[in-house]
């Protein structure tokens, strides 16, 4: 059903110009405006489908290690870094967080590069692609390397679209904040945003072939020379690496095949009621698709000619207020798209099975607090490797006192408790963890008080601990 069929594209475009924004942006946030007013949400029934199997795994494709050893001078890395971490209460770049021994993520990943480059005599170029929210921070850190500068810019910048007010589809209006008019238009926009930014020509310019872009607070998703050599043999134009779906993912997209063959991504929003059982069904729907993709830039730049630079992605109409922190300000929506959906769009599309340790993304401060112990160490090229055999640690901090990154810090100020011998740790109520404390077995932490409880440092947990025993 049509949401209003009197929606107008006219003030989006005379707004979205006034910015200075390429008409690329415009055609393609014209494309999602026009989807939105129509209402269609793009349902993917199961018998339109079917599941994949047979998947290739990262161990299989390292004979092809030298076949990458030969493509390194043509291969690129782009981190995703235009997002908030709004889960962790962050309004700034997430990957200026700590994530291990004094170094933000953005650090980690500047090494790792460096010392790639050393120990293969080369120079891949690393590229953040920013939004406006992240990039003078972005750009500060990675000054900080020189060593890391070539002649492909360190940094793109994703463009901004207008919020859509939900009342009247009309653009929203914020004079307090005229910033909050605007929003990222997701990580879907990648493909235009090499474009308009020009990275895709020079890229392509300077003989770069192959790029691999992930999100940036995956520390695990290194350039892996076995995948890069397999996408350069059989001239793959689209990659994408999987990973398998156990209990915890059954709510979240899955990858399929449509019936010509051609995979797709199919997100819980695409699937009709009558269809949950078999979207949840792990064992049929066996994969999820980890954000880390490898991209041939020649066949983006032909998809992007063939199509007037307008990728059609399933479209993500992401409810939100217009001041994210003031839930009484205008209904919006935002319009944005999801980089793994361009798997659809590349006919010869493949994937690739991998192991959690190329998939360690940080969404919560449970995911942090594992990285930053000692069930990781970085080894010389940077890389974290797991140091213990207990997998996966599972951490639950209670959300009312560590979902916010700042609560988080103020009650691990003394570093991370030792997690290598731990399979669980369970904190409830709000609890301080004092230096050098030790978790081993499963752990529970239980204050019921009002106010702080603390661990002293060098403690040895183990079991239930009830802080308010007498
Ligand atoms: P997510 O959508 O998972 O978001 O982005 P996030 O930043 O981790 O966290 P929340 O949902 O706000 O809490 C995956 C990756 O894509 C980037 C993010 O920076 C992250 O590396 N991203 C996201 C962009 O580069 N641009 C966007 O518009 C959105």
């Amino acid at each position: 059903m049509p949401l209003d069929n009197t929606a107008d594209f006219a003030p989006f475009e005379d707004r979205m110009r006034a910015e200075g924004l390429p008409q690329i942006v415009i055609d393609n946030f014209h494309y999602y405006y026009d989807v939105l007013a129509s209402g269609s949400v793009g349902m993917i029934p199961e018998d339109t489908i079917m599941p994949v199997s047979a998947v290739a795994g990262v161990e299989e494709v390292a004979a092809y290690t030298e076949a990458g050893h030969a493509a390194l001078g043509r291969a690129a890395v782009l981190k995703l870094n235009g997002g908030l971490g709004t889960s962790m209460g962050l309004d700034r770049a997430k990957s200026l967080l700590v994530a291990r021994e004094g170094m933000t993520f953005l650090d980690v990943i500047a090494q790792q590069a460096l010392s790639f480059g050393t120990r293969y005599n080369t120079n891949v170029p690393l590229i953040l692609m920013n939004s406006f929210n992240t990039d003078a921070d972005s750009r500060a850190v990675l000054a900080r390397y020189p060593a890391l500068e070539g002649p492909i810019p360190l940094s793109l910048m994703q463009n901004k679209v207008p919020k859509v007010l939900q009342s009247t589809l009309a653009p929203a209006d914020w004079p307090a904040n005229r910033n909050l008019e605007w929003c990222p238009p997701g990580h879907g926009e990648v493909y235009i945003a090499l474009a308009t930014s020009g990275m895709l020509d020079a890229l392509l310019a300077h003989g770069y072939e192959y790029l691999f872009i992930s999100n940036v607070d995956n520390l695990g998703a290194t350039l892996d020379l076995g995948i890069l050599g397999y996408v350069a043999e059989h001239n793959v134009p689209f990659l994408m690496e999987v990973a398998d779906r156990t209990e915890a993912d059954r709510k979240g997209g899955h990858i399929a095949q449509r019936l010509d063959g051609q995979l797709i991504l199919r997100e819980v929003a695409h699937c009709p009621e009558a269809d949950l059982p078999a979207f949840q069904d792990i064992r049929r729907h066996a994969y999820f698709n980890t954000n880390s993709i490898w991209v041939n830039l020649p066949q983006l730049k032909a998809l992007l000619d063939a199509n007037n630079n307008v990728i059609k992605l399933p479209m993500i109409r992401n409810a939100k207020t217009v001041d994210p922190k003031d839930s009484r300000s205008p209904a919006v929506f935002q319009l944005e798209t999801a980089m793994g959906a361009a798997i659809a769009v590349f006919p010869g599309a493949r994937v690739l099975r991998v192991g959690r340790d190329r998939f360690m993304p940080v969404k919560t401060c449970d995911d942090l607090l594992r990285l930053r112990s000692d069930i990781y160490t970085l080894d010389e090229g940077f890389r974290l490797v797991q140091a213990n055999d207990i997998a996966p640690t599972i951490v639950a901090l209670d959300s009312r006192f560590y979902k916010l990154i700042d609560d988080f810090e103020a009650r691990f100020a003394a570093g991370a408790p030792s997690l290598r011998g731990c399979e669980r740790l369970t904190v409830q109520g709000d609890v301080a963890f004092g230096a050098g404390v030790v978790c081993q077995g499963a752990v529970r932490v239980h204050n019921r008080a009002e106010t702080q409880a603390h661990i002293p440092g060098g403690a040895t947990l183990s079991g239930e601990h009830d802080l308010n025993a007498s």
